[in-house]
């Protein structure tokens, strides 16, 4: 099992190198793999159930995306145990089966959880850190430049600080800081989907633009983004749902100056906001997908949900404890998380 993900604070400015906040959901991805004995012909394969799709790994660079990520999750695995020369590791073809409870383009990070399923179904001994790399490979095939968080989030489950290089050749090589945050208490999450799926790679492609043409302003946004994230932090380590909740709200406005916002997404916000939510934004990389609002208590997250529902939206809730979640092994943390914030 892997888990989907809700990014609280600084999606898309973590692409630039600001630091993001995410949790992991107890919602996400499973994946079972069969190994041919070794020498056995043919090809590997994927099959996602609910898509009802199958791939198979013997593509070249035009292939389907899915049959593209299958191979290169394929060839880090297959290098990565090559490396580890006492760690067993086989060498025939695979049938991989995946599913996943999460809305593809949801911004719930459903592509990063079924990565990481397959990556630990192709290698159960590997580490949170290593899985988590590992996956890199296959959401580049997806995103393009994946910051890595819905990898991390996605392998590590519970709140998690997440800073890649600002460099952007470094961002590509180097390893990302990774740390867990401690929460004070469990939050209370509201997800509602927009009803509208969004493409990653195209809305990283847009900030980019827009970086482009205005990067003073962009820049400007981006630090009162990381400015956020600072204080976002210590309001999740003290358990402040009302400044998690205002902190939300100031998130959702300056995503909306990045033209990542949508009239859904705005308009869930508002009704969230209205029914008793502290505060509300899009999460992931917007255009759609999904909306997550902070709430004290299961009524109010009821009465936001209810809210959502007369106007045809679809929500969950979600709760977050404070000690991470399990999500398939306690394994110790990877070696890229170094202890808490
Ligand atoms: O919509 P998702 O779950 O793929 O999240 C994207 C988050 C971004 O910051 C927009 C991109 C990234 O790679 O971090």
């Amino acid at each position: 099992m892997a888990c989907g993900k809700v990014i609280l604070f600084g999606e898309h400015a973590v692409v630039y190198g600001v630091p993001a906040l995410a949790v992991g959901i107890d919602r996400g991805a499973w994946a079972d793999a069969t190994w041919a004995s070794p020498g056995t012909p043919g090809a590997s394969s994927l099959h996602v159930h609910g898509w009802d799709i199958t791939v198979t790994d013997d593509v070249d660079d035009e292939g389907l995306p899915l049959a593209r990520a299958l191979r290169d999750i394929l060839r880090v695995t297959r290098a990565a145990a090559a490396v580890a020369a006492a760690q067993e590791q086989p060498t025939g073809p695979v049938m991989v089966q995946a599913g996943a409870d999460l809305p593809p383009g949801g911004g719930l990070g459903c592509s990063a959880a079924i990565g990481v399923a397959v990556a630990r179904a192709l290698d159960p001994i590997a580490e949170d850190g290593a899985i988590a790399e590992r996956v890199n490979a296959w959401e580049r095939v997806f995103h393009g430049n994946p910051s890595g968080i819905d990898a991390a989030v996605s392998a590590m489950g519970g709140c998690v600080h997440f800073e890649r290089s600002k460099k952007a050749r470094e961002a590509r090589e180097s390893k990302p800081t990774i740390r867990r945050v401690h929460l004070a208490r469990t939050l209370l999450l509201c997800i509602g989907h927009s009803g509208i799926a969004s493409s990653t790679k195209t809305m990283v492609q847009a900030v980019a633009r827009l970086r482009d043409r205005h990067p003073k302003t962009t820049h400007k946004a981006f630090e009162a983004i990381s400015a956020l994230v600072k204080s976002a932090r210590l309001a999740l380590e003290a358990g402040d749902v009302r400044a998690i909740g205002q902190l939300l709200d100031l998130n959702q406005v300056l995503l909306s100056g990045l033209f990542v916002s949508t009239p859904e997404i705005e308009q869930m916000c508002t009704l969230a906001r209205a029914a008793g939510a502290e505060g509300a934004k899009l999460t992931g990389a917007g255009g759609g997908g999904c909306v997550v609002a902070i709430v004290e208590d299961t009524a109010r997250g009821e009465a936001v949900l209810e809210a959502w529902k007369r106007e045809g939206y679809d929500g969950f809730l979600t709760r977050v404890a404070p000690v991470a979640a399990s999500v398939g092994r306690d394994a110790a943390l990877p070696r890229a998380v170094q202890g808490s914030v």
